[in-house]
């Protein structure tokens, strides 16, 4: 059995760090069956030795009908053979400590599966000691038990349909917020809490440092006095609401992380990060001041929901405006400045590609990849790569809603035909926000299937892979790969990175964002022009930054100039340092 990586003398060495995640499905196949485990995994541990990231966060691997890919688990001490063994994850974790990087598992405990051993028992009578593990209601009263209508909410699931699901043998409803493979555990109940902190124990045990929380502020639900879940309103003619109110940040979610931290994680240097739909940043501040003792940092969703129309879901698409982005940004830096911690993302296996989302994916692909890695990983915080974003991978551009694999997707697109959607205006919002675009298995090499499989691959590889691949981009000086690399570089050397103070330039300009870092006596100016157009701006007395070491460019034979003004090209960024120190 692995030991504990070598402890780190800074107990806030996540502050410094970058993280990779690994979607295990879609990152490499060892055996031919086209679904990437972990021996895939140990063989491409030399990319991210080269790419220089301390930290992987490897998502479920643990076994699982994969109802939900691995968000449904079905027992949380093993490996599924689809993945491989728990040997394998052994040598994965040796091999990872031996090159100075660190394992962050997926803590997936609002749910199990269906099939988890626990709500087999609990679902198995009224009176089985596990029966108040799950949530378990009865039906709405006057209504014929098992019809629309019948549930004891009208709150809808995250993969579309009423949050409740009838169970013939006991005659209630059990509670899932995300599919009805996926029942929400109770953590009102004191031996949840206990089974879930002893299972986090033996990972510990195991050798592993840490933990991504899955949506871990559902776990508290608002419940009323009377033990009901309430209603919530409706809207558009549907049956079905938002029960948001009542499972993010619940009454006692403070209260139970606090626990969980107190019990399991104090005084072990592990990194927590809480995966928080819905948390603002005052919300974060309270889940991440070191003070509170909860976790170190969290994902919040703010950033990545600017592109809804308002009011609408994430299928409802709407434009990004530059300034919304550089404003929400900004705010979470300047809230979390005094206490608590950012992460930093524009990706991960929920979200479409970020060149093909908000950069220009085509004749600007490598300037616009590498511009806006820059401006995101250059803030305070902990950056996040995952897995093909390094080589600037794209959205899969499927064109039929029958490509698609993923439960969301294919719940939703179900669902919006049967209302009547047109066809080309959901294989449309699939193209732009499917989270399948983040699926496709990662793009190695030229060769068929990507390197990534000699069998068939569980999703379609993207065929651009012929020219966009980690070997071409490992060949190439100028790819976003070494671009990603030398970010990584920079926040290991260099302490204004890691903690300067942050102050946004030009709030109002819709092409460029800019910014100042700064810490004792250095200054880090970044500026980069987010735009398919040229952009001119006058950074006023910061221009001065602009005579300092240029660190960083997308654009290395551009002209200078003197500033204040400063001409940036299409997706040009520029990284200046000052030290006066
Ligand atoms: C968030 C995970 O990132 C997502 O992939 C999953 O479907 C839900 N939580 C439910 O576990």
């Amino acid at each position: 059995m692995p030991g504990p990586s070598t402890v780190p003398r800074d107990p806030d060495w996540w502050k410094s760090a970058v993280v990779y995640q690994i979607y295990p499905r879609s990152f490499q196949d060892s055996d031919g069956d086209g679904i990437g485990d972990l021996r895939g995994i140990i063989e491409r541990l030399d990319h991210l030795g080269e790419l220089g990231v301390d930290v992987v966060w490897l998502s479920p691997i643990y076994p699982s009908p994969q109802a939900d890919n691995g968000y449904d688990i079905s027992d949380y001490e093993d490996v599924d053979p689809m993945f491989g063994s728990l040997a394998d994850l052994h040598e994965l974790i040796e091999g990872l400590h031996a090159r100075g990087m660190k394992l962050v598992m997926d803590l997936v405990v609002n749910h199990t599966s269906d099939e988890h051993p626990w709500f087999r028992e609990s679902r198995s009578s009224r009176d089985n000691p596990k029966r108040d593990w799950y949530w378990w209601r009865d039906p709405r009263p006057g209504h014929e038990p098992g019809t629309p209508g019948a549930e004891p909410s009208n709150w809808e699931a995250s993969f579309s349909g009423p949050a409740w699901t009838f169970d013939e043998a006991t005659g209630q409803y059990y509670l899932h917020l995300f599919s009805p493979a996926q029942p929400d555990l109770n953590w009102e109940n004191p031996e949840v809490r206990a089974a879930v902190h002893a299972m986090m124990e033996r990972w510990i045990e195991r050798g592993v440092d840490g933990f991504r929380m899955d949506v871990i502020n559902m776990i508290s639900k608002d419940v009323a006095a009377d033990g009901s879940l309430p209603d919530v309103p409706v809207s558009g003619g549907s049956a079905l609401g938002d029960p948001s109110p009542h499972t993010v940040n619940g009454p006692r979610i403070h209260e139970f992380l606090h626990e969980m931290h107190e019990r399991v994680l104090a005084g072990r240097r592990l990194l927590t990060v809480a995966e928080a739909p819905g948390a603002t940043v005052t919300d974060a501040r309270l889940y991440t001041d070191p003070a509170r003792r909860e976790v170190d940092m969290v994902f919040t969703f703010e950033h990545v929901n600017l592109d809804i129309a308002p009011g609408g879901s994430k299928w409802d698409l709407a434009p990004l405006r530059l300034t919304d982005l550089k404003a929400n940004l900004s705010a979470w830096q300047e809230g979390l400045a005094e206490a608590g911690w950012n992460s930093l993302y524009w990706n991960n296996h929920d979200q479409p590609r970020i060149v093909s989302r908000w950069g220009s994916e085509g004749r600007h692909r490598v300037e616009s990849a590498k511009s806006l890695a820059t401006v995101l990983h250059l803030m305070r915080g902990t950056p996040y790569v995952y897995q093909g974003e390094e080589v600037g991978m794209t959205n899969a551009h499927f064109t039929q809603v029958g490509q698609y694999r993923d439960i969301e997707s294919v719940n939703w697109a179900a669902e919006a035909l049967e209302r009547g959607i047109p066809e080309e205006m959901v294989v449309r919002s699939l193209a732009v926000k499917s989270r399948d675009n983040a699926r496709t298995p990662v793009q190695w090499d030229a060769s068929p299937q990507a390197g990534f499989t000699t069998g068939t691959p569980w999703l379609a590889v993207n065929p651009n892979h012929d020219t966009i691949n980690a070997e071409a981009a490992r060949r190439d000086p100028g790819s976003v790969f070494h671009h990603y690399r030398r970010l990584i570089e920079l926040r290991h050397g260099l302490d204004v990175v890691v903690h300067g103070d942050y102050r946004l330039l030009l709030p109002d300009d819709e092409q460029v964002f800019a910014y100042v870092r700064a810490a004792d006596g250095a200054r880090l100016l970044v500026v980069a022009n987010l735009s398919d157009e040229e952009a001119v701006v006058d950074l006023g007395p910061d221009g001065a930054l602009l005579d300092g070491d240029l660190l960083l460019t997308t654009h290395p034979d551009a002209e200078r100039g003197s500033g204040p003004e400063v001409r940036l090209a299409p997706w040009e960024s520029r990284v200046h340092l000052t030290d006066a120190g």
